[in-house]
């Protein structure tokens, strides 16, 4: 059996989730629940980001513990990706115990191999994204000289003693790496900007800081902390029980890892040079998304422009958000996110689409048929577009390109409306023939229910069960599931409450 070990960003405790942050999860959930589909074995995980500079000012200008901030915090990311119908199957925190000793064994091991230096450092240091800059890398921002190109505010000065991992020893290595596994860095134009970061030059990092209470300590010198990247990285080994032997370490290991294009430095430079360093194999790949833009702008606290994704379910349902987060961009590209563009795909799609055509379904097998489905006829017209949509959607997927995917299976929902108009079976007396184009509709339905369900769970399911199948379609294995013929006649249909009512 194939495993698939999906990872999300660990995001920061700063603030509740906003839109931005929900993108990354949401094309994670979908992305395990197709690889369970086809019979992986699937561990998806996610978490939060709890140690640095950042919650460590926060907490001493709040007048609490940093801990008291992020234990706040934390469990409202849980809740949010449980509203949104994630099905991650852990949630790490970075001040986990379990977390904090990955760490220390990560540490020890670059260490160990002489990989990890004391030096001092001077600098300039966004303390937003924890990262040193150099001068030609920093930026004017309304008449302010040296701002941080990432988070448009100044920098900090920093001078102290650091423990520095020597990346600059991995160039060579980490070329040679991607050129003989080509594919693990996807969308391809991404993957050539993190090359283009290894060519241009590597410079060793520094790992710990002395000024820094909120960290986790350096095992051989404990008046460090490591540093944020250092410690946020290694999340992903902690999860599935590194250096703890009764785990499932060796189950999981490799990973799949989803990140945004800000911190493809880390996940695509440091994070393979930390795992040479400490002979672990590589993460198996890595997939590049944009940043869902708000008016062309990324969503920030500073712009005014954050959306909470909660607050749009409401109006569009949890489904309707999920589709449109998933359909509406090409993983890697930058999305463009607006209330009538959000509007727009859910008519056109959910409603029109497949909304419609489950209602005409069910309220023609009602009217013609006394409500129970035939079977579907084997030469039917429509098992050749459920075969190439079932072949299209399981390429989408696994090229971690979900908009594809859905717009392969969008395709098989227009042919099975198509075809009904075609046939119009609302027009002719019941009978034989009524009865084949129905069960035709009904099985490219069966199919259309197990191909959406990743991205839109609770609707596939809906579907499922108003045709008259039994069980979880959740627990349906591709490709035999979705071979044609497999609608039950006899089964009973039921027409239900619109599944898109339309929104004005
Ligand atoms: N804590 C680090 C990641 C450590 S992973 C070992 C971090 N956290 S973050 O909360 O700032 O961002 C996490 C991810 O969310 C990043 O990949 C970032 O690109 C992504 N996004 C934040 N806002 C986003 C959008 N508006 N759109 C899409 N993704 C966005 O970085």
């Amino acid at each position: 059996m194939t495993s698939t070990y999906v990872t999300t960003p660990i995001y920061y405790v700063n603030a509740e989730p906003p839109l931005g942050l929900a993108y990354t999860t949401i094309f994670g959930d979908a992305l395990t629940r197709w690889a369970r589909l086809m019979g992986d074995d699937v561990y998806y995980l996610t978490g939060t980001d709890e140690h640095g500079l950042k919650i460590q000012q926060s907490a001493e200008a709040a007048g609490v513990t940093p801990q008291e901030i992020t234990d706040g915090i934390a469990p409202k990311f849980a809740a949010a990706w449980e509203r949104l119908n994630i099905a991650n199957d852990d949630f790490i925190r970075t001040t986990e115990q379990r977390h904090k000793d990955a760490v220390a064994e990560l540490l020890q091991r670059c260490y160990d191999a002489g990989d990890i230096e004391l030096d001092t450092f001077a600098g300039k240091y966004c303390v937003a994204c924890e990262e040193y800059y150099q001068d030609d890398e920093l930026v004017e921002i309304d008449g302010t000289p040296d701002c941080c190109p990432t988070h448009q505010r100044p920098v900090e000065y920093f001078e102290e003693e650091n423990y520095f991992f020597r990346l600059s020893r991995f160039e060579d290595r980490l070329l040679d790496y991607y050129a003989a596994h080509p594919g693990a860095l996807t969308p391809e134009h991404r993957g050539n900007e993190a090359l283009g970061l290894i060519r241009s030059g590597l410079r060793d990092f520094s790992i710990s800081r002395t000024s820094l209470e909120w960290g986790i300590p350096l095992p051989w010198d404990a008046d460090h902390v490591t540093y944020v990247w250092f410690d946020a990285l290694t999340n992903y080994l902690a999860a599935i029980g590194f250096g703890d032997d009764s785990k499932d370490y060796a189950r999981w290991w490799p990973a799949t890892h989803l990140i945004g294009k800000d911190i493809v430095r880390q996940h695509c430079v440091y994070w393979p040079a930390m795992l040479m360093s400490a002979g672990i194999e590589l993460p198996a790949r890595w997939a590049i998304g944009g940043w869902l833009l708000v008016g062309g702008e990324k969503m920030s606290k500073t712009s005014g422009n954050v959306v909470n994704p909660l607050d749009l379910i409401d109006d569009i349902g949890v489904d309707g958000f999920r589709y449109y987060v998933l359909a509406d961009t090409a993983y890697g590209n930058d999305g463009d996110f607006s209330y009538e563009g959000l509007v727009g795909r859910y008519n056109a799609d959910l409603a029109n689409n497949l909304g419609n055509l489950a209602a005409r379904v069910a309220t023609v097998v009602a009217k013609k048929c006394d409500g129970v489905g035939s079977a579907p006829s084997p030469d039917s017209a429509l098992a050749e577009a459920a075969a190439t949509a079932v072949a299209d959607s399981t390429a989408g997927w696994a090229d971690v390109q979900p908009s594809r995917a859905l717009d392969a299976t969008w395709g098989l929902i227009r042919a099975t409306n198509a075809y009904l108009e075609q046939n119009e079976p609302w027009k002719a007396d019941p009978g034989a023939e009524v009865d084949a184009v129905m069960g035709d509709a009904l099985e490219a339905l069966r199919i259309i229910a197990i191909l959406v369900s990743p991205a839109v769970p609770d609707t596939a399911q809906a579907v499922w069960e108003r045709i008259g199948m039994a069980g979880a379609v959740a627990d349906q294995r591709l490709p035999d599931a979705a071979t044609w013929g497999g609608y039950a006649a006899g089964s009973a249909v039921t027409k239900g409450d619109p599944l898109f009512p339309r929104i004005s």
